[in-house]
């Protein structure tokens, strides 16, 4: 469920979106705020909708190896996005913000085998397109360019060398777990993290932050021009 705009603001429909996506510690969050705030933007990580999904079945005693139920349980939680005009859009959980819960170990350890489930996956990409479909939103996570928003008018895939992603590592995952997690996620069956064949790749490895987010705030400003066109 998509609750209504917090601060009763306009919508932008007819503002971009911008899909950027990537693996675990390629500096796809930083960044993806970082020209979400430049570009007045609303700021909606996908990664935190399955890790909420994630944190619910895992209160509630369901095993995330068990697929069937999983995909049982899940269509009766009580997660909502709630977009305000700018800036991060909010997940809820039974009514609660969400926030640093959702980065804890145990999270990380199950939300690989919860996002293989295609009926998570069905679910989750239905409320992540509801949120989009305001337009004016930076879109993060792994498949958005490729799968929930194809039609995004700017559409990144960051990536970043191996040995630079698992120093970036952040929230406590070993290098091993983390290793894990982008197999399983680049693996499944269902919707596996891959790059949309008109993404443009930028690799991190090496370069500042404030750079990245200059080079995608100029794309956004190329494609906010040809709108008005
Ligand atoms: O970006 P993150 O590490 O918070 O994402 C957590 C997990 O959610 C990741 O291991 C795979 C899954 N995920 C996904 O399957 N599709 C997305 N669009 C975003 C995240």
């Amino acid at each position: 469920m998509i609750m209504e705009e917090l601060d009763g603001g306009q919508h932008t429909h007819d503002d971009v979106v911008v899909a950027i996506d990537g693996p675990a510690g390629s500096g796809k969050s930083t960044v993806a705020q970082a020209v979400a705030a430049r570009a007045d933007l609303r700021h909606l990580d996908t990664g935190a909708t399955y890790r909420a999904l994630t944190l619910a079945l895992l209160r509630q005693g369901v095993p995330p190896a068990d697929a069937d139920a999983v995909a049982a349980k899940s269509a009766d939680l009580a997660l909502e996005l709630a977009p305000g005009r700018s800036g991060p859009v909010r997940v809820l959980l039974d009514g609660s913000v969400m926030g640093e819960e959702l980065r804890s170990a145990e999270v990380s350890r199950a939300v690989s085998a919860v996002s293989a489930v295609p009926a998570v996956r069905e679910q989750l990409v239905a409320l992540q397109r509801a949120v989009i479909s305001l337009g004016g939103i930076v879109a993060e996570g792994r498949d958005i360019g490729a799968v929930v928003w194809p039609q995004a008018e700017v559409k990144i895939f960051l990536t970043a060398d191996p040995a630079e992603r698992a120093r970036r590592r952040a929230r406590g995952e070993s290098p091993e777990a983390l290793a894990l997690r982008d197999r399983r996620d680049s693996g499944r069956a269902a919707s596996p993290t891959r790059v949309a064949p008109d993404a443009l790749v930028i690799d991190s490895t090496g370069r500042e932050v404030a750079d990245i987010v200059e080079e995608i705030v100029a794309l956004i400003a190329a494609a906010r021009a040809g709108r008005d066109r």
